[in-house]
């Protein structure tokens, strides 16, 4: 693996593998696997568990990171091609890019969609020009397609918690929000999900659909892994039975509804906010899973954030543990 930016480059084979070092290493973590290493973590977009757990990697693994926030003490980075360059961007991530990777070992980066056309973010350009031009190992914080760390850290609570993911009935429902947001974390919890072996149940409104390209894909790992991916507009059908319900805002597809919309779209669907009564649709000891952050009484009411079904620290917890098995693939 020289890159990790999306599922596809582990494949089946190497999400079961990943989830298996890392569900080990929570027990017995080698010391110093990181001795010596230094990781770019480049921003385009804030965080908070992103940028805290990929630090605490680095650091606990006896390595070290610099973290740069583009626009905030650096250079605004124009990305477009053939940009004539006479705005606010005053050096092109053709130049920053591989200007970085000549100063550390791997570089880490988080960069949005724009989400005016889901096409063009499946597309997902600017990690692709990491990739491209980096000259050292890329990871990806979550980009314009996937956020793949959040998606293994998801199945790395599934598995710990309930165990043998093969044929499980597992939920990702879409929440209601106050704005369009990006579609990298469904996309992940979908395809590492479908790569682990589980039947997963998407549930959004209509004209809220994932990515075609990321749906065929997710299938295609089901078909190996032998999992299964359906989708539906009802979501108390979907939960029946669920052993996990992921929650979940996303806007709705570009090509279904116009961008200025999205919020009008969104707000009519508020009925679609995950409280108790959505959770007595799904099994008895059902999970309940959000990548976070999350806005409480918006997508998630109080009453599952802060039930017993909730297992959200945990997830974030697991952030940590993926990350360093992965920072130690890359690096070593
Ligand atoms: N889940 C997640 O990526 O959180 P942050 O946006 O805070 O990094």
């Amino acid at each position: 693996m020289k890159h990790f930016t999306r599922i596809a480059d582990l494949g089946v084979d190497g999400v079961a593998e990943v989830l298996q070092q890392a569900l080990a290493w929570k027990t017995c973590a080698p010391g110093a696997q990181l001795a010596g290493k230094l990781l770019g973590m480049v921003f385009f977009n804030p965080s908070l568990r992103t940028r805290a757990s990929f630090e605490a990697a680095m650091l606990r693994g006896g390595g070290n990171a610099i973290v740069l926030d583009v626009g905030g003490g650096v250079w605004k980075l124009e990305d477009r091609s053939g940009a004539v360059m006479d705005g606010d961007r005053p050096e092109h991530i053709r130049e920053a890019i591989p200007v970085l990777g000549r100063y550390v070992d791997a570089l880490a980066v988080r960069t949005f969609g724009a989400l005016q056309n889901d096409d063009a973010d499946a597309a997902d350009p600017v990690m692709n020009a990491f990739r491209e031009l980096a000259g050292v190992p890329v990871i990806s914080m979550e980009s314009a397609r996937e956020h793949p760390c959040q998606g293994l850290a998801d199945l790395l609570t599934v598995r710990e918690l309930l165990g043998d993911t093969r044929k499980m009935p597992v939920t990702l429902t879409w929440a209601p929000h106050i704005k369009a947001l990006p579609k990298a974390v469904p996309h992940s919890f979908l395809l590492t999900a479908a790569a682990a072996g589980c039947e997963v149940r998407i549930a959004h409104p209509p004209d809220f659909e994932l990515h075609p390209a990321v749906l065929a894909e997710a299938r295609g790992y089901a078909a190996n892994s032998g999992g299964s991916v359906t989708v539906t507009s009802d979501q108390q059908a979907a939960l029946k039975d669920s052993r996990v319900v992921y929650a979940k805002a996303w806007g709705p597809a570009t090509r279904s509804v116009a961008v200025e919309q999205a919020a009008a779209r969104i707000a009519s669907h508020k009925d679609w906010l995950i409280g108790n009564q959505t959770m007595a649709g799904a099994s008895h000891d059902a999970l309940f899973l959000h990548c976070l952050p999350v806005r409480r009484n918006v997508e998630v009411a109080d009453e599952v954030l802060d039930g017993g079904r909730s297992r959200v620290i945990d997830e974030a917890e697991n952030r940590f543990h993926v990350q360093r098995v992965l920072l130690h693939r890359l690096l070593n």
